[in-house]
């Protein structure tokens, strides 16, 4: 396994693996909780706060229609007061002394009328007639405020009065019986230091009542006690809430209270009984009765939390005396709003379900393909290149599935022609190997009596006189023969594969040295030999005689290629990242074809002609350059020239067994 894909294996076994799948998912899942709060929370608090408000906003227009209720019961007192005041008997019971029959007369208005109390005075405020008690007889000054006015400005007056127990008492004993009551203990309510009430809180009506001369004989008053009078909260429930009750409750309530009193309420003990003689909490009191303001919100009244709305209720000179209130039941509105908050958590889960079984498929139909993709992946990594993937999708995936395909054939048939490949250099390079032996054999066999022929020939071309007709031919044999010889002993150095002799030398002074021993040769005559050689060529280690083999080979073919004149370069270098010196050897001649290229060292290739080249040159210097682990490389251009490359590793000297180096140059 190669080293890349090791370290893959083991960053996958170290960390913690989360799939792509899960990743997916669970970037859903965030973003579904987020969404889901968002929306709870802002769904919740619009909804609540709208629900909460609509019923404050319906308490305080309920919290209108009582006023107008209350105030046309006054206005319609008022109508009785002013109406009856003008009334021809009274004007005479003023002037002529009032007698039993219109004493009866004004008890019948009274009754007919629902008023609980109907009296007249004379013009200086004295009480001269009780519809309600007939028996009272003692002439008295009366204390009340409406009367007072009435007789000052001559004019009616209504509102709302508090009258005292002794005037209730004197109307009738029943009357301050029903407006007594005794305290009852309410929470959050103030403190108060009595423990019952006596006075009784009255809509009243007073109005002049003129002679014949126009002058103000006395003043008509009359009223209803709403200490326990039921009419109003009564008729105020239902006009507004229709009597409609939740759990067995009533849900609206309305409530007059006498200071902090209630006297008259149909909020409910949880007896069941009317509320009345309770109180209501400081806080409402505080700003309705004594900061005058109205209270709108949610209040504790008597047992259960309301939706409220309390106003204050004014005497005639504008003091505070009372309260009116309505309210609704929170319960059904806190009800609402938790099955609204339900609902709301229910449609959240029931979305969040749906998006995550969503998100799931979703996060699937990427993931299956991936998965498929890396296992295929995995499989090439192990060599089965028959691994296809088979994903349909028409996106991005499907794309790369394809070209996965496609990459996998490519790959599949790359392997097929380098396994064909290496399997003919086997069989090339096998051939090679028994051809060279061959040759090996054949040479060794030939060289000894190839010398005799040498030596003999040579011997005889020696005795035979110039004359002689065989002379001729005998030198033809001396040249063929040392043909022969050059022939076998290339074979040999070929096949013999002489281990190198190593020795530190300086490749720049063994390529002088080859061009010394060329340069005046015939075949130089035309060629123009540079040098560039670098000046801080390190030594190298290797064989000089054998790289000498190598240059002049290199030197000879570049002369034989310039036909008529040209130029033969030689350069060296030193590359010192990768620690080798480099010989280039370029010559501007005829260049070689690129067809020849691939064979130029094999053993025997030559393009000269019969009798003139052996083709081994090229195959030795080859075999001499691997020896040492360098490489040769060739560029050519037709016409233009050739260019061989050697590289030689610069080799480090063995250590010798006494730790000293062999160092032995060649370089004088
Ligand atoms: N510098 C060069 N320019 C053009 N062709 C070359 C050059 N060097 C080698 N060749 C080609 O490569 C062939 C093989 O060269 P190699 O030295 O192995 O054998 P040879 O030169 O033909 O024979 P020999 O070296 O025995 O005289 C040459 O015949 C020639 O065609
Ligand atoms: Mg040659």
């Amino acid at each position: 396994m190669s080293g890349l894909s090791e370290r893959v294996q083991k960053v996958r076994e170290g960390d913690f693996r989360v799939s792509i799948a899960t990743k997916l998912i669970l970037s859903f899942l965030l973003i579904i909780v987020v969404i889901s709060l968002v929306f709870i929370m802002v769904g919740i608090r619009l909804t609540s706060d709208r629900i909460v408000e609509e019923a404050q906003e319906k308490v305080r227009n309920d919290l209108n229609t009582a006023r107008e209720i209350y105030s046309t019961t006054l206005y319609g007192i008022e109508d009785v007061v002013r109406f009856t005041a003008n009334r021809f008997f009274l004007k005479d019971a003023l002037v002529m002394g009032y007698s039993a029959s219109i004493a009866e007369e004004l008890e019948n208005v009274r009754i007919r009328e629902g008023l609980d109390i109907l009296s007249l005075t004379d013009a200086e405020g004295n009480v001269i007639l009780r519809s309600n008690n007939l028996d009272f007889s003692e002439e008295y000054e009366i204390e009340n405020e409406l009367v007072q006015n009435v007789l000052m400005r001559k004019n009616h007056e209504s509102a709302t009065t508090i009258i005292s127990d002794e005037e209730l008492d004197r109307e009738s004993s029943q009357l301050a019986e029903q407006a007594s009551f005794t305290l009852i203990d309410t929470p959050l309510a103030i403190e108060r230091d009595e423990t019952e009430i006596t006075d009784g809180m009255m809509l009243a009506s007073a109005a002049p009542v003129f002679d014949y001369q126009n002058k103000l004989a006395g003043v008509l008053y009359g009223g209803i006690l709403l200490n326990r009078n039921y009419e109003i909260v009564d008729k105020i429930k239902q006009t507004v809430y229709e009597d409609l009750k939740y759990e067995g409750k009533d849900i609206g309530t309305a409530t007059i209270f006498q200071d902090d009193v209630r006297i008259a309420t149909n909020v409910r003990n949880s007896d069941g009984s009317r509320a009345i003689g309770t109180r209501v909490s400081e806080e409402v009191y505080n700003q309705v009765v004594i900061e005058g303001e109205p209270w709108i919100g949610r209040a504790y009244v008597v047992n259960d939390w309301y939706i409220t709305a309390y106003e204050p209720i004014e005497n005639i000179s504008r003091d505070i005396i009372g309260i009116l209130y309505v309210g609704m039941l929170e319960e059904k509105y806190t009800d609402l709003q938790r099955e609204t908050v339900l609902t709301f958590l229910g449609i959240t889960l029931l979305g969040s379900i749906a998006a995550m079984a969503l998100a799931y498929l979703l996060a699937r139909r990427i993931s299956v393909p991936i998965q498929e993709l890396a296992a295929a992946t995995k499989e090439i990594e192990q060599g089965n290149l028959d691994a296809e993937v088979n994903i349909k999708s028409r996106d991005e995936l499907g794309e790369l599935a394809e070209t996965f395909n496609a990459m996998r054939g490519a790959l599949k048939e790359r392997d097929r022609q380098i396994r064909e490949y290496a399997q003919r250099k086997v069989m090339e390079s096998e051939r090679l190997a028994l051809i060279g032996q061959i040759a090996a054999n054949v040479a060794h066999e030939l060289n000894n009596p190839l010398q005799g022929i040498v030596t003999y020939s040579h011997l005889l071309l020696e005795k035979m006189s110039d004359e002689s007709s065989a002379t001729d031919s005998l030198n033809k044999i001396v040249i063929q023969a040392n043909r022969c010889r050059d022939i076998i002993r290339g074979l040999l150095d070929f096949s013999r594969q002489i281990k190198p002799d190593k020795t530190l030398c300086n490749i720049n002074s063994v390529i002088d040295q080859c061009v010394s021993l060329v340069e005046h040769q015939a075949l130089f005559h035309n060629v123009q030999i540079t040098k560039h050689f670098s000046e801080d060529l390190p030594m190298v280690y290797v064989d000089p005689s054998q790289m000498q083999q190598v240059f002049m080979n290199m030197i000879i073919n570049a002369a034989e290629a310039i036909e008529d004149s040209g130029q033969l370069s030689l350069e060296t270098k030193f590359d010192q990242t990768e620690d080798l010196v480099e010989i280039d050897i370029t010559d501007t001649g005829e260049g070689i074809p690129e067809e020849n290229l691939d064979k130029l060292f094999d053993p025997f290739f030559t393009t000269k002609e019969v009798g003139k080249g052996t083709g081994l040159g090229l195959a030795i210097s080859y075999g001499i350059i691997k020896e040492h682990e360098g490489t040769i490389s060739v560029e050519s251009e037709l016409k233009k020239g050739t260019t061989f490359h050697i590289k030689l590793p610069r080799n480090s000297i063995p250590e010798v067994s006494d730790g000293r180096r062999e160092v032995q140059s060649t370089d004088h």
